[in-house]
Protein backbone atom coordinates (compact mmCIF):
# COMPACT_ATOMS: atom_id res chain seq x y z
CA UNK A 1 0.00 0.00 0.00
CA UNK A 2 1.78 3.55 -1.12
CA UNK A 3 2.73 5.63 2.13
CA UNK A 4 0.05 8.36 1.56
CA UNK A 5 -3.10 5.82 1.40
CA UNK A 6 -1.61 3.93 4.98
CA UNK A 7 -1.45 7.05 6.91
CA UNK A 8 -5.41 8.13 5.83
CA UNK A 9 -6.03 4.79 6.80
CA UNK A 10 -4.67 4.92 10.16
CA UNK A 11 -6.17 8.36 10.61
CA UNK A 12 -9.20 7.53 9.33
CA UNK A 13 -9.04 4.44 12.29
CA UNK A 14 -8.31 7.06 15.24
CA UNK A 15 -10.56 9.43 14.32
CA UNK A 16 -13.19 6.91 13.62
CA UNK A 17 -14.10 8.97 10.25
CA UNK A 18 -15.75 7.92 7.53
CA UNK A 19 -14.49 8.64 4.35
CA UNK A 20 -17.13 9.23 1.54
CA UNK A 21 -16.54 10.22 -2.26
CA UNK A 22 -19.22 11.06 -4.99
CA UNK A 23 -18.59 9.11 -8.29
CA UNK A 24 -17.02 12.48 -10.42
CA UNK A 25 -14.32 12.46 -8.01
CA UNK A 26 -11.24 11.15 -9.14
CA UNK A 27 -10.27 7.55 -9.47
CA UNK A 28 -7.62 7.00 -6.67
CA UNK A 29 -9.94 9.11 -3.98
CA UNK A 30 -12.84 6.32 -4.78
CA UNK A 31 -10.81 4.14 -4.26
CA UNK A 32 -9.35 5.45 -0.58
CA UNK A 33 -13.61 6.39 0.31
CA UNK A 34 -15.18 3.86 2.37
CA UNK A 35 -18.46 4.59 0.46
CA UNK A 36 -18.68 5.80 -3.04
CA UNK A 37 -21.78 7.03 -4.51
CA UNK A 38 -24.00 9.49 -6.27
CA UNK A 39 -25.59 12.73 -4.38
CA UNK A 40 -28.50 10.83 -2.96
CA UNK A 41 -26.37 8.06 -1.45
CA UNK A 42 -23.95 9.82 -0.14
CA UNK A 43 -26.45 11.88 1.59
CA UNK A 44 -28.05 8.38 2.96
CA UNK A 45 -24.82 7.21 4.26
CA UNK A 46 -24.24 10.49 6.15
CA UNK A 47 -27.11 10.76 7.81
CA UNK A 48 -27.01 6.95 9.09
CA UNK A 49 -23.38 7.22 9.72
CA UNK A 50 -22.45 6.44 13.63
CA UNK A 51 -18.78 7.85 12.58
CA UNK A 52 -17.47 10.71 14.64
CA UNK A 53 -16.31 12.76 11.25
CA UNK A 54 -17.37 12.69 8.25
CA UNK A 55 -14.70 13.53 5.10
CA UNK A 56 -16.70 14.98 1.97
CA UNK A 57 -15.16 13.81 -1.12
CA UNK A 58 -17.50 15.85 -3.59
CA UNK A 59 -18.12 19.38 -3.72
CA UNK A 60 -19.74 22.21 -1.00
CA UNK A 61 -23.12 21.31 -1.25
CA UNK A 62 -22.85 17.68 -0.70
CA UNK A 63 -20.82 18.53 2.33
CA UNK A 64 -23.10 20.79 3.53
CA UNK A 65 -26.17 18.19 3.13
CA UNK A 66 -23.75 15.97 5.12
CA UNK A 67 -23.87 18.17 8.39
CA UNK A 68 -27.24 19.74 7.86
CA UNK A 69 -28.40 15.47 7.61
CA UNK A 70 -26.20 14.80 10.70
CA UNK A 71 -25.43 17.94 12.66
CA UNK A 72 -23.25 16.14 15.73
CA UNK A 73 -21.11 14.76 13.43
CA UNK A 74 -17.74 16.87 12.17
CA UNK A 75 -17.96 17.22 8.82
CA UNK A 76 -15.06 18.12 6.51
CA UNK A 77 -14.70 19.26 2.74
CA UNK A 78 -11.04 18.49 1.77
CA UNK A 79 -10.64 20.71 -0.99
CA UNK A 80 -12.35 24.26 0.81
CA UNK A 81 -12.73 26.19 -2.90
CA UNK A 82 -14.50 22.62 -4.29
CA UNK A 83 -17.77 24.60 -5.27
CA UNK A 84 -20.73 23.81 -7.64
CA UNK A 85 -21.26 26.71 -10.20
CA UNK A 86 -24.89 25.64 -10.43
CA UNK A 87 -25.52 26.10 -7.17
CA UNK A 88 -24.24 29.59 -7.32
CA UNK A 89 -26.97 30.52 -10.17
CA UNK A 90 -29.29 31.10 -7.23
CA UNK A 91 -29.30 32.76 -4.19
CA UNK A 92 -31.83 33.05 -1.06
CA UNK A 93 -33.08 36.02 -2.27
CA UNK A 94 -33.70 35.53 -6.07
CA UNK A 95 -35.55 32.55 -4.41
CA UNK A 96 -37.88 34.63 -2.31
CA UNK A 97 -38.80 37.09 -5.00
CA UNK A 98 -39.84 33.62 -7.08
CA UNK A 99 -41.78 32.69 -4.30
CA UNK A 100 -43.50 36.70 -4.19
CA UNK A 101 -44.35 36.04 -8.17
CA UNK A 102 -45.85 32.58 -7.36
CA UNK A 103 -47.83 32.62 -4.26
CA UNK A 104 -48.85 29.45 -2.74
CA UNK A 105 -46.09 27.34 -4.83
CA UNK A 106 -44.44 24.32 -4.11
CA UNK A 107 -40.43 24.66 -3.71
CA UNK A 108 -38.71 21.92 -4.96
CA UNK A 109 -34.87 22.33 -4.47
CA UNK A 110 -32.27 20.32 -6.44
CA UNK A 111 -29.73 19.41 -3.70
CA UNK A 112 -27.22 21.36 -6.06
CA UNK A 113 -27.98 24.42 -4.02
CA UNK A 114 -26.95 26.40 -1.30
CA UNK A 115 -28.21 25.89 2.43
CA UNK A 116 -29.55 29.46 2.26
CA UNK A 117 -32.02 28.06 -1.17
CA UNK A 118 -32.50 25.04 0.79
CA UNK A 119 -34.01 26.77 3.78
CA UNK A 120 -36.70 28.80 1.74
CA UNK A 121 -37.79 25.25 0.05
CA UNK A 122 -40.40 23.05 0.95
CA UNK A 123 -38.22 19.67 -0.16
CA UNK A 124 -35.42 18.78 -1.99
CA UNK A 125 -34.88 16.12 -4.74
CA UNK A 126 -31.50 14.42 -6.20
CA UNK A 127 -31.71 13.50 -10.07
CA UNK A 128 -32.17 9.92 -8.74
CA UNK A 129 -35.79 10.97 -6.45
CA UNK A 130 -36.60 14.34 -8.63
CA UNK A 131 -39.40 12.42 -10.68
CA UNK A 132 -40.70 10.84 -7.37
CA UNK A 133 -40.65 13.94 -5.14
CA UNK A 134 -42.64 16.02 -7.92
CA UNK A 135 -45.39 13.44 -7.84
CA UNK A 136 -45.52 13.46 -4.17
CA UNK A 137 -46.78 17.00 -4.66
CA UNK A 138 -50.75 17.49 -5.11
CA UNK A 139 -51.91 18.30 -8.80
CA UNK A 140 -52.91 21.22 -7.80
CA UNK A 141 -50.25 23.23 -6.55
CA UNK A 142 -48.31 25.34 -8.61
CA UNK A 143 -44.34 24.12 -8.48
CA UNK A 144 -41.21 26.13 -8.77
CA UNK A 145 -38.24 24.11 -9.91
CA UNK A 146 -34.55 25.24 -9.02
CA UNK A 147 -31.63 25.96 -9.81
CA UNK A 148 -31.55 23.27 -12.56
CA UNK A 149 -33.63 23.91 -15.70
CA UNK A 150 -32.61 20.77 -17.50
CA UNK A 151 -33.41 18.62 -14.91
CA UNK A 152 -36.51 20.44 -14.67
CA UNK A 153 -37.80 19.38 -18.29
CA UNK A 154 -36.70 15.68 -17.43
CA UNK A 155 -38.83 15.68 -14.99
CA UNK A 156 -41.62 17.79 -16.23
CA UNK A 157 -42.05 15.34 -19.30
CA UNK A 158 -41.67 12.43 -16.85
CA UNK A 159 -44.32 13.75 -14.45
CA UNK A 160 -46.45 15.28 -17.20
CA UNK A 161 -46.49 18.53 -14.75
CA UNK A 162 -45.85 22.20 -15.91
CA UNK A 163 -43.23 23.77 -13.41
CA UNK A 164 -41.85 27.26 -13.22
CA UNK A 165 -38.35 26.54 -13.97
CA UNK A 166 -35.39 28.43 -12.70
CA UNK A 167 -32.86 28.91 -15.51
CA UNK A 168 -29.57 26.92 -13.74
CA UNK A 169 -27.26 24.87 -15.54
CA UNK A 170 -24.56 22.59 -14.89
CA UNK A 171 -21.85 24.18 -17.00
CA UNK A 172 -20.19 20.16 -17.68
CA UNK A 173 -23.00 18.82 -18.45
CA UNK A 174 -24.16 21.72 -20.89
CA UNK A 175 -20.75 21.34 -22.89
CA UNK A 176 -22.25 17.82 -24.12
CA UNK A 177 -23.71 18.17 -27.29
CA UNK A 178 -25.99 16.51 -29.47
CA UNK A 179 -23.69 16.24 -32.34
CA UNK A 180 -20.95 14.53 -29.90
CA UNK A 181 -22.72 11.87 -29.30
CA UNK A 182 -24.40 11.45 -32.78
CA UNK A 183 -20.66 10.77 -34.24
CA UNK A 184 -20.49 8.47 -31.26
CA UNK A 185 -23.09 6.30 -32.02
CA UNK A 186 -22.20 6.52 -36.06
CA UNK A 187 -18.74 5.08 -34.91
CA UNK A 188 -20.62 2.30 -32.38
CA UNK A 189 -23.92 1.78 -34.09
CA UNK A 190 -24.48 -0.89 -31.27
CA UNK A 191 -23.81 0.95 -28.04
CA UNK A 192 -26.39 1.89 -25.91
CA UNK A 193 -26.41 5.78 -24.94
CA UNK A 194 -26.96 6.86 -21.09
CA UNK A 195 -27.15 10.05 -20.04
CA UNK A 196 -27.69 12.38 -16.93
CA UNK A 197 -30.82 14.39 -17.00
CA UNK A 198 -28.19 17.58 -16.39
CA UNK A 199 -27.63 17.32 -19.43
CA UNK A 200 -29.76 19.40 -22.66
CA UNK A 201 -32.85 18.34 -23.61
CA UNK A 202 -30.69 17.92 -27.45
CA UNK A 203 -28.27 15.37 -25.75
CA UNK A 204 -31.24 13.45 -23.68
CA UNK A 205 -33.43 13.06 -27.05
CA UNK A 206 -29.92 11.48 -28.31
CA UNK A 207 -30.29 8.84 -25.14
CA UNK A 208 -31.50 5.56 -25.12
CA UNK A 209 -31.69 5.96 -20.82
CA UNK A 210 -31.53 9.07 -19.33
CA UNK A 211 -30.47 8.94 -14.97
CA UNK A 212 -28.92 9.68 -12.16
CA UNK A 213 -24.94 8.60 -12.18
CA UNK A 214 -25.84 5.82 -9.91
CA UNK A 215 -28.83 4.52 -12.67
CA UNK A 216 -26.45 4.87 -15.21
CA UNK A 217 -24.13 2.68 -13.30
CA UNK A 218 -26.89 0.08 -12.40
CA UNK A 219 -27.59 0.04 -16.03
CA UNK A 220 -24.33 -0.43 -17.57
CA UNK A 221 -24.40 -2.94 -14.86
CA UNK A 222 -27.42 -5.05 -15.92
CA UNK A 223 -28.11 -4.30 -20.13
CA UNK A 224 -26.41 -6.95 -22.21
CA UNK A 225 -24.98 -4.39 -24.59
CA UNK A 226 -21.23 -4.80 -24.62
CA UNK A 227 -20.54 -0.96 -25.94
CA UNK A 228 -21.88 2.65 -24.14
CA UNK A 229 -21.78 6.10 -25.15
CA UNK A 230 -21.53 8.02 -21.68
CA UNK A 231 -23.22 11.64 -21.58
CA UNK A 232 -22.25 12.60 -18.36
CA UNK A 233 -18.57 13.71 -15.82
CA UNK A 234 -16.08 11.42 -16.93
CA UNK A 235 -15.72 10.17 -13.30
CA UNK A 236 -18.17 7.50 -13.44
CA UNK A 237 -15.98 5.64 -15.64
CA UNK A 238 -13.80 4.21 -12.93
CA UNK A 239 -16.93 2.52 -11.74
CA UNK A 240 -18.14 1.76 -14.74
CA UNK A 241 -14.82 -0.24 -15.61
CA UNK A 242 -15.13 -2.07 -12.49
CA UNK A 243 -18.38 -3.26 -13.48
CA UNK A 244 -17.69 -4.19 -16.35
CA UNK A 245 -14.72 -5.06 -17.37
CA UNK A 246 -15.80 -6.72 -20.58
CA UNK A 247 -17.49 -3.81 -22.21
CA UNK A 248 -16.34 -1.11 -24.25
CA UNK A 249 -17.50 2.66 -23.33
CA UNK A 250 -17.35 5.82 -24.77
CA UNK A 251 -17.37 9.23 -22.81
CA UNK A 252 -18.55 11.99 -24.93
CA UNK A 253 -15.84 13.83 -24.55
CA UNK A 254 -12.84 12.79 -23.18
CA UNK A 255 -11.52 16.96 -22.69
CA UNK A 256 -15.00 18.49 -22.32
CA UNK A 257 -16.88 15.67 -19.87
CA UNK A 258 -15.06 17.13 -16.79
CA UNK A 259 -15.61 18.93 -13.84
CA UNK A 260 -12.68 21.06 -12.63
CA UNK A 261 -14.33 21.16 -9.02
CA UNK A 262 -15.00 17.73 -8.46
CA UNK A 263 -11.32 17.08 -9.27
CA UNK A 264 -9.51 19.51 -6.89
CA UNK A 265 -9.97 16.73 -4.21
CA UNK A 266 -6.66 14.78 -3.93
CA UNK A 267 -5.34 11.78 -1.39
CA UNK A 268 -2.92 14.76 0.20
CA UNK A 269 -6.05 17.10 0.40
CA UNK A 270 -7.72 14.52 2.70
CA UNK A 271 -5.09 13.48 4.48
CA UNK A 272 -4.44 17.15 5.57
CA UNK A 273 -8.09 17.67 6.37
CA UNK A 274 -8.17 14.65 8.78
CA UNK A 275 -4.79 15.72 10.38
CA UNK A 276 -6.02 19.06 10.96
CA UNK A 277 -9.39 19.20 11.20
CA UNK A 278 -9.04 21.34 8.09
CA UNK A 279 -12.19 22.74 6.31
CA UNK A 280 -14.69 21.80 8.61
CA UNK A 281 -18.48 22.83 7.42
CA UNK A 282 -20.13 24.82 10.12
CA UNK A 283 -23.73 26.04 9.62
CA UNK A 284 -25.29 28.89 12.18
CA UNK A 285 -28.01 26.87 13.61
CA UNK A 286 -31.28 29.05 12.67
CA UNK A 287 -29.95 28.08 9.08
CA UNK A 288 -29.60 24.60 9.92
CA UNK A 289 -32.69 24.11 11.28
CA UNK A 290 -34.08 25.84 8.13
CA UNK A 291 -32.69 24.22 5.66
CA UNK A 292 -32.81 20.44 7.06
CA UNK A 293 -36.89 20.21 6.50
CA UNK A 294 -36.60 19.40 3.06
CA UNK A 295 -33.97 17.31 3.31
CA UNK A 296 -35.33 15.33 5.41
CA UNK A 297 -38.89 15.20 3.67
CA UNK A 298 -36.94 14.28 0.52
CA UNK A 299 -35.44 11.26 2.57
CA UNK A 300 -38.77 10.48 4.21
CA UNK A 301 -40.30 9.66 0.71
P1 LIG B 1 -26.08 12.82 -9.08
O1 LIG B 1 -25.06 12.47 -8.08
O2 LIG B 1 -27.45 12.95 -8.48
O3 LIG B 1 -26.08 11.93 -10.28
O4 LIG B 1 -25.77 14.32 -9.59
C1 LIG B 1 -24.73 14.59 -10.41
C2 LIG B 1 -24.04 15.83 -10.08
O5 LIG B 1 -23.87 16.71 -10.88
C3 LIG B 1 -23.50 15.98 -8.77
O6 LIG B 1 -22.89 17.20 -8.69
FE1 LIG C 1 -22.00 21.16 -10.09
FE2 LIG C 1 -22.05 20.06 -12.52
FE3 LIG C 1 -19.87 19.85 -11.09
FE4 LIG C 1 -22.08 18.50 -10.38
S1 LIG C 1 -20.87 18.20 -12.22
S2 LIG C 1 -20.71 19.68 -9.03
S3 LIG C 1 -23.65 19.97 -10.99
S4 LIG C 1 -20.77 21.76 -11.86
Amino acid sequence: MNALIERICQIREKRKALILAHLYQPGEVQDVADRVGDSLELARYAAATDADVIVLAGVRFMAESAKLLNPSKTVLLPAAGAGCPMADMLDDTQLRELKAAHPGAAVVCYVNSTAAVKAESDICCTSSNAVRVVQSIPREREIIFVPDRNLGEFVAEQSGRTMFLHPGYCPTHQRLLPEMVESLRKEHPQALVLAHPECTAAVRATADLVGSTAQIIEACRTRPEREFVIATENGVLHALKKVRPDAALYPVSEALGICPNMKKTSLELILQALEQNRNEIIIPEDLARRARLPLERMLAL
